[in-house]
């Protein structure tokens, strides 16, 4: 019988009010929730990998259903080494189904034992991505309602020091 353990994996470039929605709805279920965060994305990151497992580190500091990760390489291997059968997604916007569709068979290959479940976000976080995120921070907008203000604050710290660097 394996355990109540979902895998949540992404990059997280920062975590957003989105992602911690589902992180809730998943807990309804499962009873341990990991995110893993992927360091070999191919995406340019605000955040250093290190950066990224921190700041969520302190966002859920106490909560022992939520454990948080790195990872590298494969994340059906990753999966595997926590003895975890489950990885959630979520599923925002219709677009975003054929390419969820793809990684989840991708990964069903490359391990059938291992079981993709999708979630819907609160409709209010429909429209939130990582990128969304940082584009209203650079352009000074208001990012309390995007995400929690740890990672509020984190940005703005990021995005003056990367200013100050530049100037
Ligand atoms: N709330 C807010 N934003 C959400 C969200 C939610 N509920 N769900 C998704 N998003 C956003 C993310 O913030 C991200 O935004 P961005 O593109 O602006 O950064 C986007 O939607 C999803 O990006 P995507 O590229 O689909 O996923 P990801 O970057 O979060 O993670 C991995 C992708 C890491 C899971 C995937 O690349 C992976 O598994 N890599 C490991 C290598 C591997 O095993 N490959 C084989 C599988 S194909």
């Amino acid at each position: 019988m394996h355990n109540k353990i979902i895998i949540y994996p992404g990059t997280f470039d920062p975590i957003t009010l989105g992602h911690m929605d589902l992180i809730e709805r998943s807990l309804k279920i499962f009873d341990k929730v990991i995110i893993a965060v992927a360091q070999n994305s191919n995406k340019k990151t605000l955040f250093s990998f290190t950066e990224r497992i921190d700041l969520i580190k302190q966002i859920f500091t106490g909560n022992k259903k939520i454990m948080v990760d790195g990872f590298t390489g494969l994340l059906v291997d990753f999966a595997k080494t926590k003895n975890c059968y489950a990885i959630l997604r979520g599923l925002r916007v219709v677009s975003d189904f054929e390419y969820e569709f793809q990684m989840s068979g991708i990964n069903r290959i490359l391990n059938k034992d291992i079981e993709t479940l999708f979630l819907t976000p609160s409709e209010k976080y429909a429209y939130i991505s990582s990128s969304m995120v940082k584009e209203v921070a650079i352009l000074n907008g208001s990012l309390t309602k995007f995400v929690d203000p740890i990672i509020q604050i984190a940005v703005e710290k990021k995005l003056s020091s990367i200013t100050a660097k530049s100037s």
